[in-house]
């Protein structure tokens, strides 16, 4: 038990068994290439653990945002093709969202995804923050089990939540202030001190007064990054920025337009897209010092070299620094890697929306599930 949820060792003999396996497949795929395949390497530990128990193994996962109806552009053909290589002898069924049983959690779905099964394994950490019928539905029909990957996000997130080395810093970025803000609110309740960077920063910086010229801006947000500035818990803003001119356009330098280092106050048709070096050098020393350092969300427009500088600094100090370090979900998991750090932080975390979720709730549907299958 990890949390009150079941394990794989609680399952029991599997020997002949036959066990559904729920995975996040959701993988980011090109002209029909997987272009990363982190989330199914992730999963491999449990897949092969169960075939090593003599178990006949399916998996399932969703693939994107089909609307529940197949759709030739979410085929999960190249997935079956890379999971077939990594663990020969695994079944995977179709995407989980061609049918719309799956995100309105139909007892239909449920039923048909249970049938002939005699065990149930959720792996699937990156989508238990959803209600769908593969997350919740199985555990009220089969003894069921959180798998490897599963447990160690739960025992990496929920530990930092409950127990961090402190001062605990969460350093976030990203375009929008608004689609973090209840978790940058639950954040400042166990953290020391938050790191902004990216595009949500200059909705903070507006509400300091600065003019961010024609960077993003969340208008409706300006009075509540105000409020969270007013509370006590130090919140770090960029000094400086880098800045694309009138006429300039991202990932397109031939377009022209000129790129410069700036202070915080951006003239008209002045665009902020990365944080600057006395920002990066600054974010860089707070991280060092810290005793944890949680990282979601970019500092700038880092797939495009010229505004990558304050991702790749802030990445490079989670690789040096001695703090226990998390990288959550996403587009950090993907900076993480680009930059060749991936491998030198504690965590790298296969769950955006969910990390943020556990982190902020200290729980998931997909948690409280196994937790009650245990009951029966
Ligand atoms: C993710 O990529 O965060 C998960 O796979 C969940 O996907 P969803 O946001 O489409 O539910």
């Amino acid at each position: 038990m990890i949390f009150g949820v079941p394990e794989l060792e609680d399952l029991g003999d599997l020997d002949g068994k036959s066990v559904l396996v729920r995975v996040d497949f959701n993988v980011p795929i090109n002209h029909g290439e997987i272009s990363d395949d982190l989330r199914i390497r992730a999963a491999l530990p449990t897949l092969r653990w169960l075939q090593k128990q003599g178990a006949s193994v399916t998996a399932c996962s969703h693939l994107g945002r089909p609307k529940g109806t197949p759709d030739p552009r979410y085929s999960i053909a190249p997935v079956r093709a890379r999971l077939a290589e990594l663990a020969p002898g695994v079944e995977l069924l179709d995407n989980l969202r061609f049918d719309p049983g799956e995100e309105s959690n139909s007892d239909a779905m449920v039923a048909s995804l249970v049938d002939g099964h005699d065990a149930y394994v959720n792996d699937a950490f990156g989508a238990s923050h959803r209600a769908h019928a593969s997350i919740v539905g199985p555990p009220q029909h089969l003894p069921s089990a959180a798998g490897r990957l599963l447990a160690k996000e739960i025992g990496v997130l929920l530990g930092l939540r409950d127990q961090p080395r402190r001062p605990f810093v969460a350093v976030m970025g990203g375009a929008k202030v608004s689609d973090k803000l209840t978790v940058i609110e639950a954040l400042l309740e166990v953290v020391d001190a938050i790191v902004v960077g990216g595009g949500m920063a200059f909705t903070f910086l507006k509400a300091q007064g600065h003019s961010v010229g024609s960077s993003l801006l969340e208008e409706d947000m300006i009075d509540t990054c105000a409020r969270l500035l007013e509370q006590p818990k130090p919140i770090h803003l960029p000094t400086d920025v880098t800045a694309l001119g009138p006429g300039g356009k991202l990932f397109e330098p031939e377009a022209g337009g000129e790129v410069r280092q700036a202070g915080v106050d951006l003239p008209d048709g002045w665009m902020g897209v990365d944080i600057g070096p006395g920002t990066a050098a600054a974010f860089g020393d707070v991280i060092m010092d810290a005793g944890t350092a949680l990282w979601n969300g970019p500092m700038g427009v880092f797939e495009d070299p010229r505004f990558a500088a304050g991702t790749n600094a802030v990445a490079q100090a989670f690789a040096e620094t001695r703090a226990f370090t998390v990288v959550g979900g996403g587009d950090s998991a993907a900076a993480a890697n680009q930059f060749g750090v991936d491998d030198r932080v504690d965590h790298v975390s296969t769950g955006g929306g969910a990390s943020l979720e556990l982190l902020e709730q200290g729980d998931l549907p997909g948690l409280e599930a196994l937790r009650s299958s245990a009951d029966h």
